[in-house]
């Protein structure tokens, strides 16, 4: 079967894990600071903190931000469901908003007239943009409008590891940014996240939270507020340093994929039966989700996809087509965030995959989609 993806471990990273787990020192310690350090670093930020998941570090990011119940957050209504659900977790409201069919993400247009048509009670303190699948949102927009209407920026880059916009990183550029590690991410530790802050009031408040409030000072430990255990293992942590070096050529292969992904696609794009993502420069290419036509039943082609030896799954939710979020839908609809989860179709995509695996897709999507070419 040809996996959706690959995780990226190699005897190297198995290693390092194996000597933290030898040293019988597993909780966050030396691996986890130097990661945290190396990661500082390559993304050119002043504080990483590691965490147990992007969950978690979206959840700790509204904590640390004092959002919580009366007070209302822009989140897309199209994404990973954890981006709304954190919301709800703090008290506080999911104000959801309708994204671009084509880079599936969140636009200042969009963002803008939520804000003018939001009547409360609850109060907006912050907006979650949401860099979906690795492509990244127009963060200079999006934080004019936050700074005219006094909203906090946390930016999900859950899936946007060393996705670029603007000559910067995307999840670099808000109060808070949040990554994920997990194993359908590009860098992975297992599970894990990444809160990153320039801030160092705010970076000092996200790792007591993450300890059990805890801080330790020279008359030993005190816990300074209700915290959280989201601390990341150390043996995860150096899983996650011996990817690192390996992250940007990583990236740079999956761009070349999309391009080969683009251009065996086409046709069928040309012919009606898909459209293809939006491309950007600083794409990340986290994801490889086309849309399939209205009518294509998507099922089908996944079972047939399967029957080819190939596997593929829907891309992201819509997040008020969710059960928790049926009170919150937006009031004009979400029409794109709707069609989006119910033709969205993401491929087999990772750097292991190359030329070979474009043209087994994209002849299985060929005879699936257009039965002719089956005979
Ligand atoms: C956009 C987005 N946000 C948040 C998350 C949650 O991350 P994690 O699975 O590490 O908790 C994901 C995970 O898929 C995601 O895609």
């Amino acid at each position: 079967m040809l996996r959706l993806s690959l995780p990226h471990l190699d005897e190297t990273a198995i290693a390092a894990a194996a000597d933290v787990l030898r040293s019988g020192m597993l909780v966050h310690g030396v691996q986890g600071n130097n990661f945290e350090a190396e990661l500082q670093q390559w993304l050119g930020v002043k504080h990483a903190v590691l965490v147990s998941s992007g969950t978690a570090a979206l959840h700790l990011a509204l904590v640390a931000l004092d959002i919580g119940a009366g007070d209302a957050v822009l989140v897309p209504d199209f994404t990973f469901p954890a981006t709304a659900n954190v919301v709800l977790l703090a008290g506080a409201t999911p104000v959801l908003v309708d994204v671009d069919p084509r880079s599936y993400c969140l636009t200042p247009a969009a963002l803008e007239a939520a804000i003018q048509a939001w009547r409360g009670p609850q109060r907006l303190r912050a907006v979650m943009p949401v860099h979906e699948f690795g492509h990244p949102v127009d963060m200079a927009a999006v934080r004019s409008i936050a700074q005219r209407h006094g909203l906090k920026m946390i930016e999900d880059a859950a899936c946007a590891i060393g996705a670029r916009e603007a000559g910067a990183f995307t999840g670099t550029r808000g109060d808070i940014g949040c990554f994920s590690l997990h194993p359908r991410k590009t860098l992975t530790t297992g599970e894990g996240g990444i809160l990153t802050t320039n801030d160092d009031a705010l970076a000092q408040r996200l790792r007591r939270l993450r300890s059990h409030g805890m801080e330790r000072g020279p008359a030993g430990m005190a816990f300074h507020e209700a915290g959280f255990n989201y601390r990341l293992t150390d043996f995860q942590a150096a899983i996650g340093r011996t990817q690192l070096p390996h992250l940007a050529g990583w990236i740079e292969a999956r761009r070349e994929l999309a391009r080969r992904y683009r251009e065996a696609l086409t046709p069928l794009e040309r012919a009606g039966h898909l459209s293809l993502p939006a491309d950007h420069a600083g794409h990340s290419w986290q994801t490889f989700m086309v849309l399939l036509a209205d009518g294509v039943d998507r099922a089908a082609i996944i079972r047939a996809l399967a029957e080819r030896g190939i596997e593929a799954n829907l891309g992201a939710q819509c997040v008020s087509a969710q059960p928790p979020f049926a009170a919150h839908a937006p009031a004009g609809g979400s029409p794109n965030a709707h069609r989006l989860f119910r033709q969205g179709l993401a491929l087999p995509f990772c750097e292991q995959y190359g030329a070979a695996e474009v043209a087994q897709v994209a002849a299985a999507l060929a005879a699936v989609l257009e039965p002719a070419h089956a005979r």
